[in-house]
């Protein structure tokens, strides 16, 4: 049975102060829950302040990317002991919005995943086609590469400590949701690609959450889905109510 996994992406919003407040506010409204696995990923600069709130709760604490290298001159980077020592057990890696934006390939993804193995943080993957790339009827192969592609030589047993987050590019702070079916067929097309590359014990363990426009009155339907572990936040994360109901509605 896998535990469901709630995590909320915070991107580009709140100041360490904001942060600080709605880590409080999530930290009254959910801290204590223990059905699905909770995890908040805000901007680096909050990362402190929100992970001194939220000690003593269930609530773990992420971060948005990370640098494959361990230091050096790498301006506006940041690397793996950075984030754990302020408190981070797991990382986004290929996030869509870096990939669109911030030039990241499967390669670098492949690199970022393989030091957060390393450096003992769970990798949160990211993965999902653009709507030209469904359109053109290209989903799989666009899921496929971004699976291999970021999976290239890690081992099962380094798979097995990994995440996987289905965010359909068009779906992402649209409104307009995947439908439960839509999301349910690529997880289900992932986890028979992980037990090709791998073996059906990894297809079987790896959560694959659904990300894109997840909202309070649509969580409860994708979660029921068979192949959808959980869920990766954007707009709803930053709002305690409606994440303490999408983490209820996983629970
Ligand atoms: P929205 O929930 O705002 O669509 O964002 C999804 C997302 O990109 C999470 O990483």
């Amino acid at each position: 049975m896998r535990r469901k996994f709630v995590a909320g992406n915070w991107k580009m919003y709140k100041t360490p102060s904001e942060a600080e407040t709605l880590a409080g506010d999530l930290k009254s409204a959910i801290g204590a829950l223990n059905g699905a696995e909770m995890v908040v990923c805000p901007p680096y600069t909050a990362l402190d302040r929100v992970n001194r709130v939220i000690q003593g709760s269930n609530i773990r604490l992420g971060a948005q990317d990370l640098h494959w290298e361990d230091q050096g001159a790498y301006t506006g980077k940041i690397s793996h002991d950075m984030l754990k020592d302020v408190g981070v057990s797991h990382v986004i890696i290929g996030h869509s919005e870096q990939r669109t934006y911030f030039h990241e390939t499967n390669e670098t993804v492949n690199k970022k995943t393989v030091k957060a193995l390393s450096s003992g943080l769970t990798p949160i993957v990211c993965v999902g086609e653009t709507l030209d790339e469904r359109e053109a009827g290209r989903m799989h192969d666009v899921v496929q590469s971004h699976v291999r592609g970021g999976y290239a030589g890690i081992s099962k047993a380094d798979a097995l400590k990994t995440i996987i987050a289905y965010e359909p590019v068009w779906a992402i702070g649209t409104g307009k949701t995947a439908t439960p079916e839509q999301a349910q067929e690529v997880h289900a097309f992932i986890r028979g690609l992980l037990k090709e590359m791998y073996d059906a014990e990894v297809a079987e363990s790896l959560r694959i959450l659904y990300g894109g426009s997840v909202k309070p009155d649509n969580a409860g339907e994708l979660f029921s889905q068979p192949d959808i572990d959980g869920g990766l936040i954007g707009g709803a994360a930053l709002k305690a109510p409606d994440f303490k109901a999408i983490v209820e509605a996983a629970s």
